[in-house]
C-alpha cells in the first residue's frame, strides 16, 4: 500500500488539491512519535488560521481507516501511526506473494540504458584496478534489469594502438604458439615485456613496431590474422574470470570497431566551426569558462585518439540504441576525458548529451600497497579470487569440516567476499582491501551475509508448520524493524538504480541480515505453537528470498549450507 497517498487522500482542506497536498505528507525521522506527519503551517496564511487550529480540525474530519493505529494534532502537525498489526500483515502477505519478483518495478519500461564497464585492454593482465569497474557495471546493469529497463552491457575492449605492433614483433622474434594457446594472457605480457627492455638498447624495435602497426591499418592479412588472435586468447582468459563474477556483456564492440566510423563525425565537427588546427593536430577548444585544456581529436600525423573513438562509440550508441541514458563506469582519473567528450557533443547541438553519464569510483590497493602496473607491481585479479577461496576453504574446513561440496561453497564463499567487499563502499571512496576483513565472518561482509542466508535455509528445512500465520505474533520490537527493513527493498534498489550506487544494495543487505540475526535471537521459533511458528517462518522465508535477490543483483552466490 502506498500509505503516503492514502494518508494525503484522507486530508481535505478547503481550496488545495490533492496534488498540493501530497508532496506535504513526509515519513516521520524513526524516533519520532508518528510514522507519518503533515506539517499545516504553510496554510495559516491563507486560511487565517493558526496551524495548531487547522490541524486540529483536520484531524476531526477524518474517520480513522484500518489502516491507521491513531491520528494526533501535535504542534500544528498531523501525525498518523501506521496500525503495526495491519502493517505487517501488508508487507508479509505481499512479498510471500511476489517471491523473487518483489522489488520488479515498471519504472523502466520502454527506457534503454548503455552500461560501458570492465573495457579491459587487449593483452594486459586482468588486475585488481579492473575489479570496480567489472562488478559496478555488471551490478548497475543487474538492478536496471530488475527495474524494467532494457539495458545494454558494453565492453569497450582497448583493442587498438601501437602496442599490437610491438606485439606482433615480440611474437615474431621470440613467441612460441603453443605456449601462448595454453598460458594465454600471461604468455603474450611476458614477450610484451621483454620487448620493452630490449627496444631500449635497440630503438629501430620500435619503428618495426610502428609498421607492423601500419600494416594492421592497412588491413594485412598477416598482421589482422596476429591481431585478431591476441583478441581472441585475451578474452578466452577473462571469460574465466567474467564467469566467476557473474559478469556478462551485450556488445564487445572496441576501439577498433570505430576505426571506419570517425571521419564523418571530424567532417561534422569542421562544418560546424569547432574544430582548430595547433601545430598541425586537430583540437576543439573550449569556453574559458569551462576552464578545461582543449580535446585532441587528431594527432599531426593524422592519427586518431582515445577521445575520438569514443565521440564515434557515443554517436553509434545513440543510432544503434537509442539510449535514455549512456553510462560509463570509469576511474576518476578519466573524469576530464569524459567532461570533455560530452561538452563537444553538447558542442555540436545534440541535447542528447545530458545523458551521458560517467559514473566514476575511487582506487583499489592491497593490504596498503599501490597497485599499479609501472613499478611492475601488478596483482592479478585471479590471483586474488584463488587466494580468497583458498583462505575461504581453509575457514570452512575449521568451522564445519563434514560439510558437502566444500569446493564449490569456497568458489562461492571466496569470490562472494571479494565483491561485497568491493561494493559495500560508496564508489567514489579509494578501497584498502584486505583478506582477513573481506572474509571476517562477524564483519559487514559477504560471508557473514551467505552465513545468514544458509541459517534461513535450514530453519526452513529443519522445522515445519502446518499452522495459519498469526501475524499479532510480528509486532515485537525486533520484528517489526526487520518488516520495516523488508519494506523498503524496492525503494532501496531505485534509490541506488537512481545514484548509480550498488553500495546501496549492498548496504541494505548486510543491515537486512543483521536485524534478522535480531529476530532469530529474540524469537524462539521451533518452540512456539504453530500458528505463531508459521508467522516466524514466513518471515524467515521472505528475508532468505531477499537476500538471495539482493545478493544475485551484486553478482554473488549463496551456499544452501556452509
Ligand atoms: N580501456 C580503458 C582503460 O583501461 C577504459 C575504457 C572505458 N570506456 C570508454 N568508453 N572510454 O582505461
Amino acid at each position: 500500500m502506498d500509505y503516503k497517498f492514502e494518508i494525503a487522500k484522507l486530508i481535505k482542506i478547503d481550496n488545495v488539491s490533492f496534488e498540493e497536498i501530497l508532496p506535504l505528507v513526509v515519513t516521520a525521522k524513526d524516533t519520532a512519535p508518528a510514522d507519518f506527519a503533515f506539517p499545516c503551517f504553510k496554510f495559516a496564511k491563507t486560511l487565517r488560521k493558526s496551524p495548531v487550529i487547522i490541524a486540529n480540525e483536520i484531524v476531526d474530519s477524518i474517520n480513522k481507516p484500518q489502516f491507521l493505529e491513531s491520528i494526533e494534532a501535535v504542534n500544528g502537525y498531523v501525525n498518523f501511526k501506521l496500525s503495526k498489526l495491519n502493517f505487517v500483515k501488508e508487507v508479509i502477505t505481499k512479498t510471500l506473494e511476489l517471491g523473487e519478483h518483489y522489488g520488479d518495478s515498471k519504472e523502466g519500461e520502454g527506457k534503454t540504458i548503455c552500461i560501458d564497464y570492465s573495457s579491459i585492454n587487449i593483452a594486459k593482465p586482468f588486475h585488481m584496478g579492473h575489479l570496480s569497474t567489472t562488478i559496478i557495471g555488471a551490478s548497475l546493469y543487474k538492478i536496471y534489469k530488475k527495474l524494467g529497463y532494457n539495458v545494454v552491457g558494453i565492453n569497450h575492449l582497448g583493442d587498438w594502438g601501437t602496442q599490437f605492433g610491438k606485439l606482433i614483433v615480440a611474437y615474431k622474434m621470440w613467441g612460441d604458439k603453443d605456449d601462448i594457446n595454453k598460458r594465454g594472457i600471461n604468455a603474450l605480457l611476458e614477450i610484451y615485456v621483454k620487448f620493452h627492455k630490449e627496444a631500449e638498447e635497440k630503438p629501430e624495435l620500435n619503428d618495426l613496431a610502428r609498421s607492423w602497426f601500419k600494416k594492421i591499418e592497412d588491413g594485412d592479412s598477416e598482421a589482422n590474422s596476429l591481431f585478431i588472435w591476441f583478441k581472441e586468447v585475451t578474452l578466452r582468459d577473462v571469460q574465466k574470470i567474467y564467469e566467476r563474477l557473474d559478469v556478462h556483456f551485450d556488445s564487445y564492440n572496441g576501439e577498433s570497431f570505430y576505426n571506419d566510423k570517425m571521419q564523418p563525425i571530424i567532417d561534422e565537427l569542421e562544418a560546424k566551426g569547432l574544430t582548430k588546427i595547433s601545430n598541425g593536430a586537430t583540437i576543439v577548444e573550449f569556453d574559458e569558462s569551462e576552464d578545461m585544456p582543449p580535446c585532441l581529436i587528431k594527432k599531426a600525423d593524422g592519427a586518431t585518439l582515445y577521445a575520438t573513438r569514443d565521440m564515434a562509440a557515443a554517436f553509434y550508441r545513440k543510432n544503434t540504441y537509442n539510449f535514455y541514458k549512456s553510462l560509463y563506469v570509469v576511474a576518476y582519473q578519466q573524469n576530464l576525458h569524459f567532461k570533455q567528450l560530452f561538452k563537444v557533443i553538447e558542442m555540436m547541438g545534440y541535447d542528447w548529451a545530458k545523458d551521458m553519464i560517467h559514473v566514476p569510483f575511487g582506487m583499489v590497493s592491497i593490504e596498503g600497497e599501490k597497485l599499479s602496473t609501472r613499478d611492475g607491481n601488478v596483482v592479478f585479479l585471479e590471483d586474488v579470487l584463488n587466494t580468497a577461496k583458498s583462505k575461504a576453504l581453509q575457514i570452512i574446513n575449521e568451522k564445519n569440516p563434514e560439510l558437502e561440496n566444500k569446493d564449490d561453497v569456497a568458489e562461492m564463499v571466496g569470490t562472494g567476499a571479494v565483491i561485497f567487499g568491493a561494493l559495500v563502499g560508496s564508489r567514489i571512496k579509494d578501497i584498502s582491501f584486505s583478506y582477513d576483513k573481506v572474509l571476517n565472518f562477524d564483519g559487514e561482509t559477504g560471508p557473514y551475509v551467505q552465513y545468514t542466508y544458509a541459517r534461513c535455509c535450514s530453519l526452513l528445512n529443519k522445522i515445519e508448520s502446518t499452522g495459519n500465520i498469526n501475524y499479532d505474533n510480528l509486532i515485537s520490537a525486533e520484528s517489526y524493524e526487520l518488516i520495516k527493513l523488508i519494506d523498503k527493498y524496492p525503494e532501496i534498489l531505485l534509490d541506488s538504480a537512481a545514484k548509480y550506487e550498488p553500495s546501496i544494495v549492498t548496504r541494505y543487505i548486510y543491515s537486512l541480515a543483521c536485524q534478522f540475526n535480531k529476530f532469530y535471537l529474540e524469537q524462539n521459533i521451533s518452540n512456539s505453537c504453530e500458528d505463531d511458528k508459521a508467522a516466524r517462518l514466513a518471515v524467515v522465508k521472505v528475508v532468505k528470498d531477499i537476500i538471495k535477490n539482493g545478493m544475485s543483483l551484486l553478482g554473488i552466490k549463496c551456499p544452501v549450507k556452509m
